[in-house]
């Protein structure tokens, strides 16, 4: 029987010869296509300003300095979650509180959040995770309440919507990510968006070394990084994000299947639904499994059959330099702990084959017999 992989790009012609242009141009960086890439995104997720970057994770890094935190400044965040939505702020010395999750959304609980601050709070990074929006108003109203900076890590959620409209347009400033497993690809890449003109020019600053913006090569006016993202990966940006509408259609339809055929089975618990405030846009397909000894069973099953998987998402606070650092154990986030033990993650992108995910569907329901 064929394998069936985890995940995997979808690229057609339109971005060979998008590429190709660029290629062809001479102007391999820091020319009009990162400007119109920025700008299409902007348009699409209904910010005023983007600003492109290397990637998802110097995004988030470059919004953790825009929000002025500094050692020892507590940073509340998710703990079921890429390891990056913690990592961005401890660059900068920033302490990680983990507030735990909400069991049915999986995205960071707003009583928890507020439990959690204290006088050292300096920010919030709330998590979009698996591509479904974050409780924003209630983060903003206690963000607010304590004059805390809320960042929005939207790297799973690009084409998402809360409340109405797309993730990004509510007026917090957000990264999304473009590895070749999420929705749209640059081959490695994020972008910030932000509703602040000042925001905006700080970041394409901190992205470019901290040359000044609009200014010199050799002034350096700040300590910078080089988070840029090249012209070619720009151009590759733009060919997805023509299609965008339709790889969102065919992802949201691939989800709809398994949800028809993994519903049904006993052990198997679904991701939330949709509702009338959120729309998740499908970043993988995710299950939880009654137990981790089930998951274990589902994995021995799929690797013996070829079926791709991973165990999205380990808890980031039981992550071994997490312990080490800052000594937090079991207990501490037990919902995103429970979940963490028993989530799977099973082959989804865009295009997969109908087939497919028959056979997946076929497998797992065996592996639970
Ligand atoms: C929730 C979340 N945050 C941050 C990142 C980091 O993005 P990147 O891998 O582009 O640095 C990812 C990527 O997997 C993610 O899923």
């Amino acid at each position: 029987m064929a394998s069936v992989p985890l995940s995997g790009p979808y690229i057609g012609e339109r971005e060979e010869e998008l590429v190709l242009e660029v290629l062809r141009s001479g102007r391999l960086s820091l020319g009009p296509t990162v400007d119109r890439f920025e700008e299409l995104i902007a348009k699409r997720v209904g910010a005023p300003y983007a600003a492109a970057v290397s990637s998802g994770t110097a995004g988030l890094h470059l919004l953790a300095i825009s929000a002025g935190i500094g050692p020892g400044d507590e940073v509340i965040t998710s703990p079921y979650s890429f390891a990056a939505s913690a990592n961005c702020f401890l660059y900068e010395g920033g302490v990680p509180v983990f507030a735990d999750i909400d069991p049915r959304t999986l995205n960071l609980d707003p009583a928890a959040v507020e439990a959690a601050v204290t006088e050292r709070t300096r920010a919030i990074v709330a998590v979009d995770i698996y591509g479904y929006p974050c409780e924003l108003d209630k983060l903003s109203a206690i963000a607010d309440r304590h004059g805390l900076a809320l960042i929005e890590d939207s790297c799973e959620a690009l084409g998402a919507a809360y409340r109405g409209s797309q993730v990004g347009s509510h007026g917090t400033s957000c990264v999304f990510a473009f590895y070749p497993n999420k929705q749209i690809t640059t081959g490695e890449g994020g972008i910030v968006t932000t509703h602040s003109e000042e925001e905006w020019h700080l970041v394409r600053s901190l992205r470019n070394q901290g040359r000044p913006e609009p200014g010199g090569w050799l002034e350096h006016v700040r300590l910078g990084f080089n988070y840029r993202l090249s012209e070619l990966a720009c151009a590759l940006g733009i060919g997805q994000l023509e299609r965008l509408d339709e790889i969102l259609a065919l992802r949201a339809e691939a989800a709809a299947r398994y949800t028809t055929l993994l519903g049904g089975l006993d052990g198997v618990e679904l991701l939330c639904p949709d509702d009338a405030e959120h729309v998740r846009s499908w970043f993988v397909y995710v299950v939880l499994l009654p137990n981790s000894g089930t998951r274990d069973r589902v994995i021995e099953t799929f690797e013996r059959e070829g079926i791709g998987y991973n165990r999205y998402l380990p808890s980031i606070h039981l992550q071994p330099y997490m312990r080490e650092r800052f000594g937090f154990r079991e207990g501490l986030c037990p919902v995103a702990e429970d979940v963490s033990t028993r989530s799977l993650a099973v082959p989804f992108f865009t295009g997969i084959e109908a087939a497919a995910q028959e056979r997946v569907a076929e497998v797992l329901a065996s592996a639970l017999q």
